[in-house]
């Protein structure tokens, strides 16, 4: 990936259940502002109010999808909320050395890079599986 990359949802993330769906597309969309962000030199303070306002989505999601895994008694609750927690960690991590470094755009393209296949795997496995045990109890 490099600054000229465009990120979408593709039809492929796609779980048919719009709670899940239309989170995920706002944040694919939110990740191809801020890589536009940074190859437009975007200011400092600009770029860390995109960073900082995609951490707190990432963190208001999963709180809705672990809302909709306890209503339905999901048993593989326990493991996907760890990898909820995992990712904000790393996420935190990353905040922190943008704090540091300030928004290289070799940093804004490893955080996108990172954050984007993150979610492509744990959408595919295991958002996926949620939405498959939730479709279940209808
Ligand atoms: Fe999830």
């Amino acid at each position: 990936m490099d600054d000229r990359t465009c990120i979408s949802f593709d039809r492929t993330l796609e779980t048919g259940y719009p709670e899940i769906d239309d989170p995920h597309r706002e944040l694919f969309d939110h990740l191809d502002r801020l890589l536009a962000a940074s190859r437009e030199r975007r200011t400092r303070e600009e770029v860390a109010r995109m960073v900082s306002f995609l951490g707190d989505y990432v963190v208001h999601h999963f709180a809705a999808e672990e809302r909709l895994m306890a209503l339905s008694d999901d048993p593989e609750a326990g493991p996907h909320r760890a990898e909820h927690a995992r990712f904000v960690r790393e996420f935190g991590a990353l905040s922190r050395e943008f704090t540091r470094d300030g928004p290289s755009p070799d940093f804004i393209i490893r955080l996108v890079n990172r954050v984007t296949s993150w979610l492509r795997q744990h959408i595919y496995r295991t958002d996926r599986a949620l939405v498959e045990h939730l479709k279940s109890r209808c």
